[in-house]
């Protein structure tokens, strides 16, 4: 692999104006873990997957926490340069478009804070079982860029309160917001990859 500043994966397309997507694990994952599911809902699509750099307790994510939904903010925020960073690379290096990233739990968080703090790096984004990054976010602009959520009802890591916040901080700065609310926890479902599929094709 090219030597950026995230060890990562990259896929090529197979097929063409397919947008490229950016790859984002949860806690404990890393940059292999998402590319079964990219199959599943965007088939051709050049992938893009790098491993979060931050450890916790040997298990890799992209920001540091406190405890359990107590974000380190000021790693949020560097580290969501960071990542935006990489992004920039790595489109110089593959050539290619703005990427649509697809986060699960802790990648989907980080997604956000990229919208939030550096919303070109990103043409859209679906996030899966995401929660509030920051309390306290900049004012962005967000104009048309289009958003998914994916919440699980019972999900006991994200109060269905706090996705619904974050779907309206997003609509609020201009972002095209679908929120999806399914009957599940915090682990993903077939219906997540249902929604998800459909969702990217209409893109
Ligand atoms: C986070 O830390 O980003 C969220 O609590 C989700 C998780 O990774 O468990």
């Amino acid at each position: 692999m090219t030597e950026l500043s995230f060890i990562h994966r990259f896929k090529p397309a197979t097929e063409s104006g397919r947008p490229p997507l950016l790859l984002l694990h949860g806690t404990g994952g890393n940059e292999d873990d998402l590319l079964p599911l990219s199959n599943m809902i965007a088939p051709g699509s050049a992938l893009l997957s790098p491993r979060g750099k931050v450890l916790e307790g040997g298990m890799p994510r992209f920001f540091r926490r406190l405890q359990e939904g107590v974000f380190d903010e000021e790693d949020v925020r560097r580290r969501a340069q960071e990542l935006a960073d990489f992004i920039a690379q790595a489109r110089e290096a593959y050539g290619l478009s703005a990427p649509v990233a697809v986060g699960f739990s802790n990648g989907a968080n980080i997604a956000a804070a990229v919208l939030q703090l550096r919303p070109d790096a990103l043409a859209g984004a679906v996030l899966l079982r995401a929660m509030v990054p920051l309390q306290d976010p900049p004012a962005v602009d967000l104009a048309g860029k289009p958003v998914l959520i994916v919440s699980g009802a019972s999900d006991p890591i994200v109060p269905a309160e706090n996705a619904k916040r974050l779907a309206s901080l997003l609509t609020g700065a201009g972002a095209v917001v679908r929120h999806q609310m399914l009957p599940t926890g915090h682990g993903l479902s077939q219906a997540d990859l249902t929604v998800t599929r459909a969702w990217i094709d209409q893109l």
